[in-house]
């Protein structure tokens, strides 16, 4: 789980075009099915995309973190948000459509809770329903060992540069991306470090899309570039593969 603040997570993520991943977003699903009304967005974080989806659909979300549903709340006021882990969660409510954006997906580490994380999903759609997933990196890109760094702000606010040194963990047939995250947050206060580990599984195209196909998924299929050109996953509930 990220331990940045809401906020710095958002300064991290300034320059991310939310906006246009939503329109993009809303144009895929109208042509899919232009009736789909309900969604519920996995791995929601601070609710950047709900945000502007809330114009369009009534919008929900979930996330383990729940510093971060506050902030999401306070976006999509008319949304519910939920604490809870993607891998094993159960809500009161079918959806038209589930989302899970910005490679959250791969905080389902292995292919085991892959499938776990997208049966429930499935679970959690209507049986018109769509799945969308925006992935993680395949292993056949992922450098590793290597040292790479962003950086995020608004000018005159705060600031935030993030160095990552990657590294692969193979676990049977499992490949886990390893990023060892520093921070250094730079605001009126002064500058702070900090560090997080995250780990993430890697997934091959065709190792997703068997996952969602033993979800339960039907009309399976990928688009190269996506919303911001890592691709996406797209499956439909209760149709036939063509
Ligand atoms: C890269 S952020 C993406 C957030 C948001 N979708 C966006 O586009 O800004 C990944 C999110 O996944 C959440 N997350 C990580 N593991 C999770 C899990 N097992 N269940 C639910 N959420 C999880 C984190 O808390 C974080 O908000």
């Amino acid at each position: 789980m990220f331990q940045l603040s809401a906020e710095q997570y958002d300064t991290l993520y300034a320059t991310k075009d939310y906006v246009r991943e939503a329109h993009l977003l809303r144009e895929r699903l109208s042509r899919l099915d232009p009736s789909l009304h309900t969604v519920l967005d996995v791995a929601c974080g601070t609710g950047a995309h709900d945000e502007h989806l809330c114009r369009f659909y009534e919008v929900d979300g979930l996330d383990l973190n729940p510093a971060f549903l506050e902030a999401a709340r306070r976006r999509n006021a008319s949304g519910r948000y939920h604490v809870g882990d993607m891998r094993d969660f159960r809500l009161d409510r079918l959806y038209d459509v589930a989302l899970c954006l910005f490679s959250s997906i791969g905080y389902a580490r292995t292919r085991v809770e892959l499938v776990r994380t997208l049966t429930c999903l499935r679970e959690h759609l209507t049986s018109r329903g769509v799945v969308v997933i925006e992935p993680w990196l395949t292993p056949e890109v992922w450098e590793a060992p290597s040292v790479r760094w962003d950086q995020g702000g608004r000018d005159g606010g705060d600031s935030i540069v993030r160095m990552a040194h990657s590294s692969l963990r193979e676990e049977g047939t499992d490949r886990v991306s390893v990023m060892e995250f520093h921070y250094l947050v730079g605001s009126r206060k002064g500058v702070e470090y900090s560090r997080e580990t995250h780990e993430m599984g890697l997934y091959s195209k065709r190792r997703m899309e068997s996952a969602l196909i033993e979800a339960g998924f039907t009309d399976v299929h990928h688009e190269a570039d996506g919303l911001t050109g890592r691709g996406l996953y797209v499956g439909r509930v209760g149709r036939t593969n063509s």
